[in-house]
Parts: structure tokens; C-alpha cells; sequence
């Protein structure tokens, strides 16, 4: 006997969405009518004269429009700290407008090609290399999507992440999955010299042509820069097809280029939606106004939070399939502005879950926390509470107001919204009308923007991240790099003669 049915349910839009992109419809994204209603706002209605300590006035944000307006220019310009060695680093500004329908049609007919020759298509990368990739394919697929039929995905094979930790269980874990299907994998990085990746690709490489021999070259795609790095050698010799991270495009700033197009395109989602709606917030914010232009604004009051003593962002959303955007925005803004002392750390939350946990620090912790919400306005699915005869929750009343699931959801940011305003946390919500390749795309450009005038401002390259080569080389030191002997001596020497001190 079958103890649960959906039979009295709609449909799930979710799965229906990925049908319709299974059969390569579209939405109509280039009609102004589409365009309106899938307008990202900022509302900033809980952000000023919030209780004392840290309070960010309107004042402290109108005395930094001056630095904001010269920052702006100077980087639609290209200038100021932005280089990482001989080259700016500011590809990714007119990114959306250089690339062709010719190229994301070139990258469309190598995914449609693959597809139908695999089960399960595996993408190896950390940091800027991965982040995006999977917060776009999270924030448009079902939660459940490889447990799902291929038809429910709309046709997409089974997608799969790896290389993002080191982790051998999980790698385990994941590689049980993959066990006699027919898999094709992308390895993502830019220098090619990335440990976790690297780490990635040797073993699933082997695995992979222990099973098909030198057929296995067919089914591995190489995504690196265009001409230097170790993987670029290697496919070279191999022959494997590769695909291009521009030399002045930095990881986290890469989802629009071939480091998220192919695993996008994989999963069936509209690659040239997900361009025009980084072309849109491009043209929305490449104006000069600046209580117009919402990466301006984003930045100025980011900023304005952290001079007035704000140390912490939490960045919470309604939509567990936007969680993984908020950790996008836990790499873009930290590796981009911690230096020197600087930068705001982010902590990406999704609410109810966590009003549960640290939502009483938020509350009454200390008063050095601002808070952002990735607001989704409307979820695919509806879901109705049902009346209970004997209401021992009490919860009849939202049945008799004609209150769903839904409702509740969007109380779940207004509320805290409201409540951490006066507990004294300043808080922004981003408004985003829903689960699309579009508006992902806008929400992308505008805090790309964002973090660029936050370096500006902060007075450091955002592009950069010697912090994390200061990790690399102690980490590659000690696991016996060559080269690194000199170092490995020296750490290995400091760690020895340190007082351990174990409770
Ligand atoms: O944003 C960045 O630059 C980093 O997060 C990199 O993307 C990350 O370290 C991976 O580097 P790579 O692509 O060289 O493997």
C-alpha cells in the first residue's frame, strides 16, 4: 500500500520548468513585458537611524557619493588598483556585451552532442572556479534533481560537483554514484595547479581510463586559460576538448565565461537568458546617477555599515535553492575585500532554518552585524496548509485567512526584517521576482559592480588574494612540494618546537 500520494497536487513547476527547457522553449526575455516583471530591487526601508550602537545614517551614505561617482569612473575607465601583474583585471565588465549568440551557440551543440552519450556529467573546481557554476544550476533545478528521471530533468543527465574539498568520504561517497554510468567530466581551473582539483582529476581520470582506455579522452573537457597552466599541456597532448577562462576575468567574477556556460548548458539552462540578464544590470548600472544605479548604492551602504563598526553580513534568503548563492556571496565579497584589516565576513543563512540557531545573536548579540536578504517573491510551488480538526497546533487561523506556505515564507524575511532593524541591525533586501536564469544573471552583475567599488573604497585591489596564497604555500610546503623545501623546513622547525596545548 502506497502511504503517501501527491495525486491530489498540481504539478511541480520546478519539474515542469525543466521540461520546457528539456524541449529548448524560452522564455521571452527579450520582451519589455518579461524584462518589468523580472525587475531586481533593493529595499532599504530598514537600513537608516537603526537603534545605537553602529547606526548608518543617510548622511554618512551622501558624504560617500562623491568616492562612489569617482570609482565608478574609474573603473568603467580601467583605472586605479585593479591589475594582478601586467593585466586588469576588469573583463568581466563588458563581458556581457562581448560575447556572440555564435559562441553560446558553439558551446550549446558540444553539451547537446555529449548528452546523449552520457548518464552523469561531473564538474572539478573550488573557489571562484565552482561557486557560481553550482549556485546558478542550484538556484534553477529541482533540490532533488539527480534523484529524479531523466525526463523530469528535462532530458539533462545527472550533474555532479567535485574538487571542492578534500574530503575523501564525500569523494567516495560521490564516486558510488557514478559507478557504472556513462560520465563525462569538465576540470575547471584557471592555473591548473590547484590541489583540490588537481587532486580531482588525477583519480577520476584514472578511474575513467581504466574503464574506456583512450576513449576516455572524449568524455573529458578541460576548462583552464587560454594558453598557459599545466592542464592546458596536458589536453593539448591528450586531446581533449577545452574551453577558455580569459586572462582578465578572475574565478569569482568567472561565472559568465566558460567556467559556468558548459555546466549550464549541461543542465539545460538557457545560457543566453543567463547573458541577457547580465546585460541588462550592466546597462542598469553603468549609469551615473547613483541613487539609480543599485551596485552604487549596494557598496556605498556595505561600506558605510562597516565604518560604522558593522564586522558581519549575514546574508539570509527565503529559498533554499538561492542558499547557494548566498555562498557565492560568501567568496565574491570576502576574498575580494578582506585586506588590510578591511571587509565585511559573510554569512550565508537561509531563514526560518537559522532564525532558529543564530537568529538570537542577530537579535541580541553584539551590535556589529548587518544583514542583507536574497528575497525570492515567488516560489514555483504553492503549498496549503490544511485544516486540522482538532487545531492542537493552533494554527487554524492561517487556513481561515486563506494563508499558505508561502505567506508564511515571505513573513520569514519581513518579520526578522522588521524585528532585527530594531534590535539594531541595519538590514537591505534584494528583491528578486523569481527562480530564473535572468534574473541570476542580473543579480551576478550587480554585485560583481558591487565589490569592485567596495575596493575602491576600501582603498585595495578586490581582484587579488595574496591571503590565500599565504595558505597554498604552507599547505603545499608541508604536504612536500618540491621547491618548497626551504619553507617545509622552516614550518616543520615552528611547529616542532611550538607548545602543543591539548585539553
Ligand atoms: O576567485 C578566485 O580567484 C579563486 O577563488 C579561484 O577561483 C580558486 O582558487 C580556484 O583557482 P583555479 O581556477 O586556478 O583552480
Amino acid at each position: 500500500m502506497e502511504c503517501l500520494t501527491l495525486k491530489d497536487l498540481e504539478d511541480n513547476k520546478t519539474i515542469r520548468e525543466q521540461q520546457f527547457r528539456g524541449k529548448m522553449e524560452r522564455h521571452p526575455f527579450e520582451s519589455t513585458g518579461f524584462r518589468e516583471t523580472n525587475r531586481i530591487s533593493l529595499d532599504l526601508t530598514n537600513m537608516f537611524d537603526a537603534p545605537e550602537p553602529g547606526s548608518v545614517g543617510r548622511e554618512d551614505v551622501k558624504a560617500l557619493i562623491p568616492a562612489v561617482l569617482k570609482a565608478h569612473r574609474m573603473l568603467k575607465n580601467n583605472e586605479g588598483d585593479i591589475y594582478d601583474g601586467e593585466v586588469a583585471m576588469t573583463g568581466w565588465q563588458d563581458l556581457p556585451i562581448e560575447i556572440t549568440e555564435e559562441y553560446l551557440t558553439g558551446i550549446r551543440s558540444i553539451t547537446n552532442e555529449l548528452t546523449g552519450e552520457i548518464d552523469a556529467f561531473v564538474s572539478l573546481g573550488i573557489g571562484g572556479s565552482y561557486l557560481g557554476l553550482e549556485a546558478t544550476f542550484r538556484a534553477l533545478t529541482h533540490n532533488y534533481f539527480n534523484q529524479l528521471t531523466r525526463d523530469q530533468r528535462g532530458g539533462a543527465p545527472e550533474i555532479y560537483f567535485l574538487g571542492q574539498n578534500m574530503d575523501p568520504d564525500f569523494f567516495r561517497d560521490t564516486l558510488d554514484m557514478l559507478e557504472g554510468k556513462r560520465v563525462a567530466i569538465n576540470v575547471i581551473s584557471k592555473s591548473g595547479t590547484t590541489t583540490e582539483t588537481a587532486v580531482a582529476f588525477r583519480v577520476i581520470r584514472k578511474l575513467m581510463e581504466d574503464s574506456c582506455g583512450h576513449k576516455a579522452g572524449r568524455m573529458i573537457l578541460v576548462t583552464t586559460d587560454r594558453a598557459r597552466g599545466a592542464l592546458r599541456g596536458l589536453a593539448g597532448r591528450k586531446g581533449y576538448r577545452t574551453f577558455v577562462i580569459p586572462d582578465n576575468i578572475g574565478g569569482r567574477f568567472s561565472v559568465l565565461t566558460d567556467v559556468g556556460l558548459v555546466g549550464l548548458a549541461m543542465a539545460n539552462i538557457d545560457i543566453e537568458e543567463f547573458v541577457a540578464g547580465f546585460k541588462n544590470m550592466r546597462e542598469l548600472t553603468w549609469v551615473d546617477d547613483f541613487w539609480r544605479n543599485p551596485a552604487l548604492v549596494h557598496a556605498a551602504l556595505r561600506h558605510a555599515s562597516w565604518s560604522a563598526g558593522k564586522k558581519i553580513e549575514v546574508v539570509a534568503t527565503n529559498s533554499v535553492s538561492l542558499y547557494p548563492v548566498a555562498r557565492w556571496m560568501e567568496q565574491l565579497f570576502p576574498e575580494s575585500e578582506g585586506q588590510a584589516g578591511y571587509g565585511l565576513w559573510v554569512s550565508p543563512s537561509v531563514y526560518s532554518e537559522k532564525l532558529h540557531a543564530n537568529g538570537q545573536m542577530v537579535q541580541e548579540g553584539e551590535r556589529n552585524i548587518m544583514e542583507t536578504f536574497l528575497f525570492l517573491k515567488e516560489h514555483d510551488n504553492e503549498v496549503r496548509i490544511p485544516r486540522s480538526e482538532d487545531d492542537s497546533d493552533g494554527l487554524n487561523f492561517l487556513v481561515e485567512g486563506g494563508r499558505d506556505m508561502n505567506f508564511v515564507n515571505r513573513m520569514v524575511v519581513e518579520g526578522p526584517a522588521y524585528a532585527h532593524f530594531r534590535g539594531g541591525v541595519p538590514n537591505m533586501t534584494i528583491e528578486i521576482p523569481r527562480r530564473n536564469a535572468f534574473n541570476l544573471g542580473q543579480l551576478y552583475y550587480m554585485m560583481e559592480k558591487s565589490v569592485a567599488i567596495s575596493g575602491y573604497l576600501s582603498g585595495h585591489n578586490p581582484f587579488i588574494q595574496p591571503g590565500v596564497e599565504a595558505y597554498k604555500k604552507a599547505m603545499f610546503a608541508l604536504i612536500g612540494k618540491p621547491g618548497l623545501e626551504e619553507e617545509a623546513l622552516l614550518i616543520q622547525d615552528e611547529l616542532a618546537n611550538m607548545k602543543r596545548i591539548r585539553v
